[in-house]
């Protein structure tokens, strides 16, 4: 249960706790927590598995929380919000604690030491100083504490501008780190994830800014929500621009991303961003024109809770390595199965729910005998697994029209689920989709065991999403879909 007294900010930040567990869940599966002996490599310690992503995350929210604060509260609004601002100060602290943990870590990561014995003076002065992880780590703990200092001071629209090029350089010095920092097209990949970064922050920071600041000043919500609105398309656009880019220069093509884990947890970033924007074309179509803060609230809080799963998937895929490149012969990985046979349909199929975007012909085709559909999405997905996307065609034209056949049935079956027959076929599928899924994993077996079942399970949240947008759709005269409308053959 949610305290009732927290406040709307409080209330709508604790969605971004659903990060952790898909962050913890997709690491354990992938064998990032678990430690490995490589015979004249240092033997990373588990606390040291466990802290760097959980660190990473809490640094990855706190800065989101301080752009979005400093860009609403002191930038946005027609007049300075105090309120917002010193929380972007108090979230900043949080930040700054993340990056002085992120020194031991570090420490404790690279030369494989138990972490009490990675705060060894000498060893710390020497990641700071000599290396160039270190010399970013202490560029972004003076800024972050500058923001933080700064943060209670602001005054007018100047000082905000000043701690919000602050906070915006700490947050794009992280992608100087990592793989874009490693990556043979540095410059390119470290300004594209600078980039994403910021977009990121001031979007997830921001609607829980927002959403906080209207509440309290209901004078303000009309305009707030509309100038909010239009910063939130701007940063969407430039978000999905640089992630792809930035994937374009780890990825060699569809075959990557689907025969592999880094691309499979792009290709469900990318599936959350889709959703997110049908969310938020919906905030404009209806909050946006009414001004109403109510409903803005209610939206916010599923549109946070897949910002954090996103924010989630995002520091997991920071900690996956990326693809040395697929090659014929590599299989479609479950994930990946699960996101285009199931994930992906069910954004489509949500996203033309409403009168407008319906495809009457789908609709017609399925309507009557759903069912067949739900039985061609496991068997397709049998067969997609078990065949391996190569042969004559080559890996690349074979892995597009792999991906464009799971899509396409998929969003068959999830049109016939959400049609006026359609529970029938949502619990057939519940039962086969993941029958064929671990059948195939049974003949070739070339993920583990955990990785299947975690491919399961979403393939399984996302048919029972369906089930959601089936009652929504019908009970939301907005988005409902006249059964009567749709002539059945
Ligand atoms: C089309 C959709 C997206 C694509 C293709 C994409 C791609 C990427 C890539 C390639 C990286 C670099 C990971 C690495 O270092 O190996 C990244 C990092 C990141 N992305 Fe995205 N992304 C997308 C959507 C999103 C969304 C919706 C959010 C949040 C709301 C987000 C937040 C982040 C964050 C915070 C990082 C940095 C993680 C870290 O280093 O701790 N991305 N993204």
């Amino acid at each position: 249960m949610i305290p009732a007294r927290l406040s709307t900010g409080a209330r709508l930040s604790l969605g971004l706790l659903a990060g952790v567990p898909v962050l913890l869940l997709i690491l354990a599966t992938l064998g990032a927590l678990s430690q490995t002996t490589v015979e004249g490599l240092p033997v990373v310690p588990w606390q040291t598995l466990w802290g760097l992503p959980l660190d990473r995350w809490v640094r990855d929210i706190a800065a989101s929380l301080v752009l979005g604060f400093v860009v609403v509260g002191g930038l946005l609004l027609p007049r300075l919000d105090h309120r917002l601002v010193r929380l972007a100060s108090l979230a900043a602290l949080a930040w700054l604690i993340a990056l002085l943990a992120q020194v031991p870590l570090t420490v404790s990561e690279l030369l494989g030491r138990p972490l009490v014995d990675s705060l060894e003076p000498q060893i710390v002065a020497a990641l700071l100083t000599q290396t160039q992880l270190g010399q970013i780590l202490v560029a972004q703990i003076v800024l972050v504490a500058l923001v933080a200092l700064l943060g209670w001071a602001i005054l007018g629209r100047v000082t905000a501008a000043i701690v919000l090029g602050m906070a915006a350089a700490a947050a794009g010095l992280t992608g100087l780190m990592g793989h874009s920092g490693l990556h043979a097209g540095h410059t390119s990949a470290s300004v594209s994830l600078f980039i994403h970064l910021l977009a990121a922050g001031v979007w997830v920071g921001g609607l829980i800014a927002v959403c906080s600041h209207v509440m309290r000043h209901p004078d303000d919500a009309a305009l707030a929500i509309r100038r909010f609105s239009t910063l939130a398309l701007v940063c969407v656009i430039v978000l999905a621009e640089s992630g792809l880019l930035n994937a374009s220069l780890r990825v060699d093509g569809v075959a990557s991303l689907i025969t592999t884990a880094y691309g499979t947890l792009i290709l469900a970033k990318a599936t959350l961003l889709a959703a997110l924007i049908v969310f938020g074309w919906r905030q404009r179509r209806r909050v946006v024109p009414t001004g109403d803060r109510v409903s803005l609230v209610r939206f916010a809080g599923y549109e946070v809770l897949l910002m954090g799963i996103a924010l989630g998937v995002s520091v997991a895929l920071s900690r996956t390595a990326p693809p040395a490149g697929a090659i014929p012969g590599d299989h479609i990985t479950a994930g990946a199965l699960a996101v285009l046979a199931l994930g992906v349909p069910l954004v489509m199929a949500w996203a033309g729910a409403g009168r407008q975007g319906r495809p009457a012909w789908l609709h017609r085709l399925t309507a009557a005998y759903p069912e067949p559909f739900a039985v061609a999405v496991a068997v397709l997905t049998y067969v997609m697994a078990a065949i391996v996307p190569s042969g004559l065609l080559g890996i690349g034209v074979a892995a597009v029209l792999a991906s464009l056949a799971l899509i396409a049935v998929g969003w068959a079956f999830a049109v016939a689920a959400l049609g006026p027959r359609g529970l029938p076929a949502i619990v057939l599928a519940a039962v086969l989709w993941p029958a064929a899924l671990w059948l195939a994993s049974l003949s070739d077996p070339v993920e583990t065991g955990a990785q299947v079942a975690l491919a399961g399970a979403v393939g399984l949240a996302c048919i029972g999403l369906l089930v959601v947008v089936r009652r929504t759709a019908r009970s939301d005269p907005a988005v409902a879909v006249a059964p009567e409308e749709v002539p059945v053959a």
